[in-house]
């Protein structure tokens, strides 16, 4: 008989309780299964006054992105003027507890200066876009070997074209395979990741990702892998959408398959019991599909609930205080093959 999510998680979950110490840490077990865990941070890691922050990210996460330290607004805000602050300290602390570092992102239309509206020909734009990713590929160069080097490019209107309003329309159509060859030849080592949302399911934004993905494959486009953010909430159903026919056929083009921004809001009511174990299914459904693709990471938006983005909906698999939510004992049951 298959047990249960949920029966499942309450099971991990009282055995965590009870200090039996015999299960493995999310990154123990995920080592066994060969994907990476881990989380989005911010400043929050280096928070003296928060230590428990730090102290979950080192016992769990095998993986880091830092969630805004290295958007283009960020590493530069004035042309040619590169500020690594934040970005360099993530990348050193992950250094130090040997956790590898997930880049994000190289060209998103969100999160830019000023300055690149500014620029009034696709010459001059691109000029700069090869310059930004040549110059922060180069700074970390083998400390950050993973880069969603597009975010986003594909837009949410009928039939799915390229987003018009980003900044980076003005660069030509062919922008997204002129960054990922950019990104290739600045460092030839780095795994290179397309990015976006709304692409879990079976639906007519993978379609455009997957057209997207297999012309640059086409055309020699250095292409490494594909992320699925999967923002998400707990009436998502995995087996439903499609999800994994969907991250087969992208595994099937010789494409590695990354899950990057997971995150499952709550249903309506809150943190009930009913509620944590129906966000607790989503995240075992997920595992389980990035397990069953042979994904190489599985990355969640935050860390513990209140410093997620979307803090409201309890989304992550830590609640505020850093306890370990049902979800928690999913996504360790799943590594487990339970
Ligand atoms: O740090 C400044 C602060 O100095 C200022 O006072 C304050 C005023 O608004 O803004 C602060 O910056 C905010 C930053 O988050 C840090 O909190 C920005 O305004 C805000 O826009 C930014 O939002 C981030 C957003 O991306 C835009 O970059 C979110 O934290 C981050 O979670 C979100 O992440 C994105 C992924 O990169 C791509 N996929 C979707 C995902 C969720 O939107």
């Amino acid at each position: 008989m298959k047990i249960p999510t949920s029966l499942l998680a309450a099971l991990v979950l009282g055995g965590l309780a009870s200090g039996s110490g015999q299960l493995p840490t999310l990154k123990q077990a995920a080592q066994t299964r060969g994907v990476l865990i881990g989380g989005a941070v911010g400043s929050t890691l280096f928070d003296d006054l928060d230590p428990d922050y730090a102290a979950t990210v080192g016992r769990e996460f095998s993986v880091v992105v830092s969630e805004n330290g290295m958007k283009w607004k960020a590493l530069e805000g004035s042309p040619n003027e590169f500020v690594y602050g934040l970005a360099d300290a993530t990348v050193a602390w992950a250094a130090q507890h040997g956790v590898q570092v997930r880049g994000h992102t190289l060209i998103w239309h969100d999160s830019v200066p000023a300055w690149v509206y500014q620029l009034k020909t696709p010459a001059e734009l691109r000029a700069a876009m090869q310059n930004h990713i040549t110059q922060v590929m180069t700074h970390f160069g083998n400390r950050v070997l993973i880069w969603d080097v597009v975010n986003e490019a594909i837009s949410d209107a009928p039939g799915h074209p390229l987003r018009a309003n980003s900044p980076f329309a003005l660069a030509g159509p062919d922008y997204i395979d002129a960054a990922f060859r950019w990104a290739h030849a600045a460092n030839p080592a780095a795994k290179l990741y397309y990015n976006d949302y709304g692409a879990e399911a079976l639906n007519g934004k993978s379609d455009a990702i997957y057209a997207l993905v297999r012309g640059m494959q086409s055309r020699g486009v250095p292409i490494s892998g594909v992320g699925f953010q999967a923002h998400l909430d707990a009436n998502f159903s995995v087996k439903d959408s499609g999800m994994l026919e969907n991250l087969k056929r992208f595994h099937d083009l010789g494409l590695d398959v990354q899950l990057t921004e997971v995150d499952v809001t709550l249903p309506a009511g809150g943190a009930t019991p009913a509620n944590l174990a129906r966000q607790a299914q989503v995240y075992g459904d997920l595992m389980n599909a990035c397990l069953g693709v042979k994904c190489s990471a599985f990355v969640m938006w935050g860390v513990n609930d209140a410093g997620s983005w979307r803090a409201g909906g309890k989304p992550l698999i830590f609640d505020d205080d850093y306890a370990r939510k049902p979800a928690y004992g999913a996504v360790l049951g799943a590594l487990q093959g339970h």
